[in-house]
């Protein structure tokens, strides 16, 4: 391996941050929706626009256009076709839900030393909570369930593609909040019913994009509680866990895990769609760092390996 010439690399990484508090700031702002509805807007129109002085809104302005989200037009800017796509409120794939909910999470990243001393999380209250999956954490409902959808709906795409569900009449879709999985398989397949099983308030909360998407006649949700209820709903060929288990620890995901067998049917299957690291545990980048995530956010869970599903 070369020497490399420069730290630049390692200057691209410890200003990671910098990059992702600008565009969570210009999300904030809704500055993309603006861009959008107004391309060209200068610095200054920007600025009035949004109550700030003239210099701050150039340089938040000037960072978007470095990362590649906003480029030049005339003496304004407008937004790329990626800000366009995803950072504009209304469409169809909007993130910006899951810019604002990641953000949030640095609460806990900032405390990331701490987490790796005492092996316990640091973005929730561990005294008050048994978990992340607190009710009680307004920002969290606001944005992470709704973030869930924009997160998860390319990743439901792809597994519509890359699995035949044909011979599936019936899908619980375990911890299935946000309904990302069933308003993509339903729309893939037409044959397809689903039922979404998550606790009470995210069942709550995940039926407005099935209303949006029109699919109430064929997805319905089932509340209750995988750690605590004895059985999960029957009548189902099968079940659906997306990004769960690396919420867990293996005692837990493997009590899930039977709760799953014993709900189906013989012949039943079981999909699981997960971030996973390489066998060799050195990447990929995102499910490398999901696992350190996993440290500040959970009780002993760990991104998985390929080929093994061990952590
Ligand atoms: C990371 S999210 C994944 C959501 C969805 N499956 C997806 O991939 O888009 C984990 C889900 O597990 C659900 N969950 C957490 N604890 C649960 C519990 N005790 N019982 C049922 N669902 C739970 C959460 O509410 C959340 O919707």
């Amino acid at each position: 391996m070369r020497s490399p010439r420069s730290p630049r690399r390692l200057m691209e990484i410890v200003t990671g941050m910098w990059g992702a508090k600008a565009l969570a700031e210009a999300t904030r702002l809704d500055l993309f929706s603006q861009l959008s509805a107004a391309p060209g807007s200068t610095a200054t129109e920007v600025a009035a626009r949004n109550g700030l002085a003239v210099r701050p809104a150039e340089q938040l302005l000037t960072a978007c256009a470095g990362l590649g989200l906003l480029r030049r037009q005339g003496p304004g800017y407008a937004n790329t076709p990626e800000a366009e796509t995803y950072l504009v409120r209304g469409r169809p794939d909007y993130f910006g839900d899951a810019v604002l909910s990641l953000d949030h999470r640095y609460a806990g990243w900032m405390r990331l030393g701490e987490a790796l001393r005492s092996n316990a999380p640091t973005n929730f209250d561990a005294q008050a909570s048994e978990s992340m999956f607190d009710p009680e954490d307004t920002e969290l409902q606001q944005h992470f369930w709704k973030s869930m959808y924009a997160l998860s709906a390319t990743s439901a795409r792809a597994l519509a593609a890359a699995y035949d569900f044909g011979p599936v009449r019936r899908l619980l879709d375990v911890g299935g909040g946000g309904a990302a999985y069933d308003i993509e398989l339903c729309r893939a397949y037409e044959e397809l019913r689903a039922t979404v099983f998550d606790l009470p308030f995210i069942c709550e909360l995940s039926r407005e994009p099935v209303s949006r998407a029109g699919l109430t006649d064929r997805i319905s949700f089932a509340p209750g509680d995988f750690l605590r209820e004895a059985a999960l709903p029957a009548g189902h060929d099968a079940v659906l866990l997306s990004q769960v288990l690396h919420d867990w620890d293996e005692r837990t995901n493997r009590l899930i895990l039977a709760k799953c067998f014993a709900a189906l049917p013989s012949g039943g299957r079981i999909l699981i769609s997960e971030l996973l690291v390489d066998d060799t545990k050195d990447g990929p980048l995102l499910p490398a760092l999901m696992s350190l995530n996993m440290l500040v956010s959970t009780w002993g869970a760990t991104t998985r390996r390929r080929s093994t599903g061990r952590g």
